[in-house]
């Protein structure tokens, strides 16, 4: 064995340590702090405007999320089933008819990425 591979070898637990205090550490449940705008940028940001001025999706800026959805409860289910089942349709408080172009993020944003997603659309867009 060259002399080397000795000390690096007395060095494998602390490595397993650094690892561990790097990847280790998971958030406690209920205590994370989810980005409101981190998951409108990756998720919606496309089709509806990077500060939501509006793209292949309606503008929803300037409260225009919350004249649409008065209920917040409503906006929430609509970002979790998207527009597919209301093509055709009238939606929201406005009645207007859905091209049925939104997806649904109900697989693939959890609970919390949902209300923080809604929460920032309907304050700080
Ligand atoms: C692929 C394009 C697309 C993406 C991505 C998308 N939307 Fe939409 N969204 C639309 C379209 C299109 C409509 C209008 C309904 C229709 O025509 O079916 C809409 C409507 C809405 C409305 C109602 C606003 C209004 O004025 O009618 C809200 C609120 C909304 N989207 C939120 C979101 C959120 C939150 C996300 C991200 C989690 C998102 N959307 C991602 C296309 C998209």
């Amino acid at each position: 064995m060259p002399a080397w591979v000795v000390p690096a070898l007395a060095a494998l637990p602390l490595w397993g340590f650094l690892y561990l205090g790097i990847f280790g550490e998971r958030p406690v449940e209920g205590e994370v702090a989810v980005s409101g705008a981190e998951v409108y940028s990756r998720n919606c940001a496309s089709c509806h405007g990077a500060t939501g001025g509006g793209g292949v999706g309606p503008p929803l800026a300037d409260g225009a999320s919350v004249d649409v959805f008065p209920d917040e409860a409503d906006h929430i289910e609509w970002v979790k089933t998207g527009s597919q089942p209301f093509r055709g349709q009238p939606y929201g408080a406005e009645g207007t008819i859905a091209t049925g172009n939104m997806p649904g993020f109900e697989a693939t944003l959890s609970e919390e990425e949902i209300q923080a997603v809604v929460a920032y659309e309907r304050e700080s867009l």
